[in-house]
């Protein structure tokens, strides 16, 4: 899923100020940042308004894609949920407000938590042309989560690519914080990785203890029966824009963005039987599915003989929902 067209427009505004190469250098900073870990030193690592851009560029469309299917999972477990207010929780700037208010566009009070300023004049800039009016009157409030801070209850909390950005000695808290201030569902999404899962796991055993219950992406509240060797994600594939291209030094028209994410609820999910955690693999007289399932992970051969469910296995794709 792309950024919508009013976010585009409005990007693509702001990075008219600054020249590809100087973005691309800003960019190339950013990932091998990201890549040497040098984040975890957790140094804010954005912190000039050029370098918010280049997150802007670089990042914006690959953490939007990510939050919007995870949204819209969660929508499909919720169905009768229509919430009102969203708190996004380390905004930068507004992703996750975006991809929210596509899948809720009933929502009416955003508020957005972020520590750099810079953050936050851009995501301002961004809302020029939004065509709701929860998107252009969202609040945005300068806050270090680390230390005291407080909100309100909101119906939707979300914390989009942040916790692997905290001192590992204040996740607890601040996950437990809001825990607190969730009217009704709290979204987690970390990079794609076994420390981004493995941070995931031990957010959902832990607000689990908390009696929360598990909306997506799990079809349980049981124990995670992933192995110690492997890690749950999933992988959106976006198509690069010229810009994108030029500036990610890549030749390739697309990029997948692998995540993981959780969201525990307030409200019971509907109740599914299980959802794809590989790439479906697609044979010639049959169809080979890897499923989480209440009874743990599954290999399930579908064969054409069998021509109703194997016409319903081919639509299904990597994190789709099964019902059967
Ligand atoms: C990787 S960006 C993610 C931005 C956005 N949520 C998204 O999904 O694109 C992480 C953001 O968290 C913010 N952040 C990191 N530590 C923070 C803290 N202690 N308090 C508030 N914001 C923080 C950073 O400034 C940055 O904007």
């Amino acid at each position: 899923m792309e950024p919508p067209f009013g976010l585009s427009t409005a990007i693509e505004e702001q990075l008219a100020f600054l020249p590809v190469k100087k973005l691309a250098a800003l960019a190339s900073k950013l990932s091998e940042d990201y890549r040497s870990g040098k984040i975890l030193g957790r140094e804010p690592y954005i912190c000039t308004y050029e370098e918010a851009l280049a997150y802007v560029a670089f990042r914006l469309p690959a953490t939007f894609a990510a939050a919007y299917f995870a949204l819209s999972q969660v929508k499909e477990r919720l169905p009768a949920l229509s919430p009102k207010t969203l708190l996004d929780v380390g905004a930068g700037p507004g992703t996750a407000m975006w991809a929210a208010t596509m899948v809720w566009p009933e929502l009416e009070h955003i508020t957005l938590i972020e520590r750099e300023q810079n953050m936050i004049d851009i995501g301002k800039k961004l809302v020029k042309y939004a065509s709701l009016p929860s998107i252009r009157q969202a609040e945005w409030m300068k806050v270090d989560v680390v230390g005291e801070w407080n909100a309100p209850q909101h119906d939707v909390v979300i914390a989009s690519y942040v916790l692997n950005e905290l001192p590992p000695q204040s996740i607890e808290s601040f996950v437990l914080r809001l825990w607190e201030r969730t009217g009704s569902i709290l979204i987690f999404i970390e990079p794609g990785t076994p420390a981004g899962f493995s941070l995931i796991r031990h957010i959902r055993e832990r607000l689990l203890a908390q009696g929360a219950s598990i909306v997506a992406p799990c079809p349980h509240g049981n124990f995670c029966p992933v192995p110690e060797n492997d890690w749950c994600h999933f992988s959106q594939r976006l198509s690069r824009t010229r810009l994108h291209r030029q500036i990610k030094g890549g030749t390739l028209s697309y990029e997948d963005e692998k995540f993981s994410f959780v969201c525990l609820s307030r409200i019971p999910g509907s109740d599914i039987k299980g959802i794809v955690v590989r790439h479906p693999q697609i044979r010639k007289g049959h169809i080979d599915l890897k499923l989480c399932t209440p009874q743990g992970i599954v290999n399930v051969t579908i064969t054409r003989k069998d021509k109703e469910r194997f016409k319903e296995a081919r639509k299904l794709d990597w994190g789709s929902i099964v019902y059967w």
